[in-house]
């Protein structure tokens, strides 16, 4: 399936990948969202949108907008073969990555850009709609992205796809939105993403564009408790879908664990079942399935009976959370004080007893010490 000579660059590329990932140190990567593709699945990717695409992708305009060494040009190459490939551009914000790919692949014609692809995306310099996609952008989190920067993210999003991103919302969110605007109606596109966004309020965005603007095809999410790809993939999702409204009567395909050719668990799930579903996580209903739902999902849920929250966001627990000793040494009136449980690791039962003032038992904490915040 591979050319010889396209064999021989991909085994440069992944000696340069793996070189360029010891430079930085994995908190480094971590805040610039660099997780590299590995090639099998690039390569999975690749075959699966062609077997789907069949000849609606005749000739092929290629586009990743975080190309990184170039594993999904590789891939492309590989599957659909030069000779339908009638551009490629790979955009890449690293200088080093930038160099890597412009050296690897520009003379099998990949046009590599160096530059942030929300500012391309965004320009009068915007390059040529792509009809082809693949891509895993930076998986940058909210809170490593500057308030300026989100203001034009969010901002640029909304006028240019009417979609309004959450706060929390990561970088990964404005790159499929925005890509998706970009390329031509009746593309193909798959991106490999954090699988969060299918749970989470922040994710309401994309799920609105998957389930109205565009057709969502499959979602291949990938069992945390296989190690194939190592931590890399933990709780990664790949979408595939096409640029083009979805058919009336339109199922999607939800498969979890295996790969993307072989799957552990499959469901079809109707696009109105979808839509009124707040997480996706739980399809496909399989016991395989880490996430699915242990009844019909009609029954009551905990949030019906208990106020739930993650924490308290004080933005600075140094001085917000101290010993009730402290608390009463500075005379602080109790009306402003609340009770804290400790991290879990210092709890010594699944059930906290409150005490008659209010605060946790004692006798639940193995450090007998209960703090206000
Ligand atoms: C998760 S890596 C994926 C790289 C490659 N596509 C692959 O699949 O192996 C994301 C890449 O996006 C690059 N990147 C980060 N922010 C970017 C931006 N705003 N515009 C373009 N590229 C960016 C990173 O340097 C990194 O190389």
């Amino acid at each position: 399936m591979i050319a010889r000579n396209e064999g021989s660059i991909e085994a440069r590329r992944q000696v340069i990948q793996t070189a360029l990932d010891a430079r930085k140190a994995p908190a480094e990567r971590n805040r610039l969202g660099q997780f590299a593709t590995p090639y099998t699945l690039a390569v999975d990717i690749a075959a699966y949108v062609q077997s789907v695409a069949g000849g609606n992708l005749q000739a092929v305009r290629f586009a990743d907008p975080a190309v990184g060494t170039g594993s999904f040009y590789s891939a492309v190459l590989a599957v659909f073969g030069r000779e339908r490939i009638e551009s490629a551009i790979g955009i890449e914000l690293d200088s080093d990555f930038c160099d890597a790919a412009q050296s690897l692949w520009s003379e099998s014609g990949l046009e590599v850009i160096r530059a942030d692809f929300t500012r391309v995306v965004a320009s009068a310099q915007r390059p040529t709609a792509p009809n082809l996609i693949l891509a895993n952008p930076p998986y940058v989190r909210h809170h490593h992205i500057n308030h300026e920067d989100k203001e034009r993210l969010q901002s640029l999003t909304r006028r240019t796809t009417g979609v309004k991103v959450h706060g929390l919302a990561g970088l990964y969110v404005y790159f499929v939105l925005l890509a998706t605007e970009w390329m031509t109606p009746g593309g193909y596109a798959a991106w490999l993403i954090p699988s969060e966004f299918m749970d989470v309020n922040y994710g309401a965005a994309l799920k609105e564009l998957l389930v109205e603007a565009v057709t969502l095809i499959r979602t291949h999410r990938f069992d945390p408790d296989d190690v194939q790809f190592g931590d890399a993939l933990v709780s990664s999702v790949v979408l595939v879908f096409r640029k083009a409204p979805p058919p009336v009567g339109h199922a999607v395909e939800f498969t979890f664990g295996g790969t993307i050719r072989e799957p552990h668990a499959c469901d079809r799930i109707p696009l109105e079942v979808l839509c009124d579903s707040r997480k996706w996580t739980v399809y496909p209903s399989h016991t395989r399935n880490d996430r699915r739902l242990s009844g019909n999902g009609d029954g009551p849920t905990l949030g019906d009976i208990f106020s739930i929250r993650r924490g308290i966001a004080t933005g600075n627990n140094k001085f917000f959370v101290l010993e009730r000793r402290e608390a009463e040494h500075y005379n602080l009136p109790k009306c402003y004080l609340r009770p804290i449980l400790p991290s879990p690791r210092f709890l010594k039962t699944t059930v906290i007893d409150a005490d008659d003032d209010g605060y946790p038992s004692r006798t639940s904490t193995l450090h007998h010490r209960s703090r206000s915040g």
